[in-house]
């Protein structure tokens, strides 16, 4: 079993009360599925970590304080700018090398899976670190139900492309718009990788990639894409925004790894978000804490190359 219960994590750790946003088209999708009240949030807690005392980051914290380049490169400007974004109706295509493409409506595709909480530690490739509990479902479950063929290898993952809401889409940054990121199909289907459509038992705010964002613990959080609408199984690994913008610095794989120093930074520690004084620096986990989980997917590797 890779995701277990975590009895130091307890409810209390969670600084917000679970509460429901009225927004209609989560809270239908949660009815539909294990989500009929809060008491009914199945709980699966981060699996084991170096660290006994994983409590959850202030929500306050973790919704003004984002890197939502589309909107601003300015942490907290996205959390007004990207109230403009049109999530309601909001569907995603998986296609590529499967048996069957399909078009889901974020309704039928919730209601096909069974929403839960993960609390995970979340690092920045920028050295800052928070602890959030999701609400959301393994990327399996969701790839399955267009039946991947054996060609397909990676996994790319495509933003929404609207300008007109995402002011920041029209500007040459460096970075390629539409956002991208991808993933090899063993770390796209392992357990701990999941997709998040809430968090702090509420749906997703809009600036931390509502409705549906990708949530992989282990890597850096450029990996973690937001507002996503296209998910492509591939022969290839795909090029990715923040790779094509500057591959000596964000690798593919991008797993937390404090022996690898960014070419600007040290990797070795973090800055804990929402701690105080004394807590306030940690250092830095391989795998961000989770290698007895995915460790393996990486023995044939040198992690010191594949950046
Ligand atoms: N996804 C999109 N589409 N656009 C972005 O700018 N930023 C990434 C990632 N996903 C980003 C994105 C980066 S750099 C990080 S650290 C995380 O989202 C931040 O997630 P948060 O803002 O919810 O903390």
């Amino acid at each position: 079993m890779l995701i277990k219960s975590k009895p130091s994590i307890s409810d209390h750790e969670i600084t917000d009360p679970l509460i429901f946003s009225q927004r209609r088209q989560i809270l239908k999708a949660f009815a539909a599925t294990t989500l009929a009240s809060a008491a009914g949030i199945g709980k699966v807690l981060a699996a084991e970590t170096h660290d006994n005392h994983l409590t959850a980051t202030p929500a306050e914290v973790v919704k003004n304080y984002t890197n939502y380049y589309e909107f601003s490169f300015n942490k907290q400007d996205s959390t007004k700018l990207a109230q403009a974004l049109p999530i309601d109706p909001w569907s995603v295509e998986i296609s590529g090398e499967v048996e069957r493409p399909l078009r889901l409506n974020l309704e039928q595709l919730l209601k096909q899976q069974t929403i839960q909480e993960y609390v995970y530690r979340f690092r920045c490739v920028e050295a800052w670190s928070m602890v959030v509990p999701w609400q959301g479902f393994q990327l399996a479950n969701l790839l399955k139900l267009a039946k991947p063929l054996s060609s397909a290898r990676y996994v790319k993952f495509t933003t929404l492309f609207n300008p007109q809401a995402m002011p920041n889409q029209l500007t040459s940054s460096g970075l390629n718009w539409p956002y991208t990121e991808g993933l090899r199909i063993d770390e796209a289907t392992h357990p701990l990788t999941i997709l998040a459509v809430g968090m702090y038992g509420e749906s997703l705010p809009k600036q931390n990639g509502a409705p549906l964002r990708l949530i992989v613990p282990w890597k850096y959080g450029f990996k973690s894409i937001k507002a996503i609408v296209k998910i492509e199984l591939l022969k290839d690994q795909p090029a990715t925004a923040w790779n094509q913008s500057a591959p000596n610095e964000y690798g593919f794989y991008a797993n937390v790894n404090p022996a690898v120093a960014h070419p600007r930074w040290s990797q070795h520690s973090e800055r804990v978000l929402g701690s105080s004084f004394f807590t306030a620096r940690r250092e830095t986990e391989l795998f961000n804490g989770y290698g007895d989980q995915v460790a393996d997917l990486y023995r044939d590797m040198d992690l010191r190359r594949f950046i």
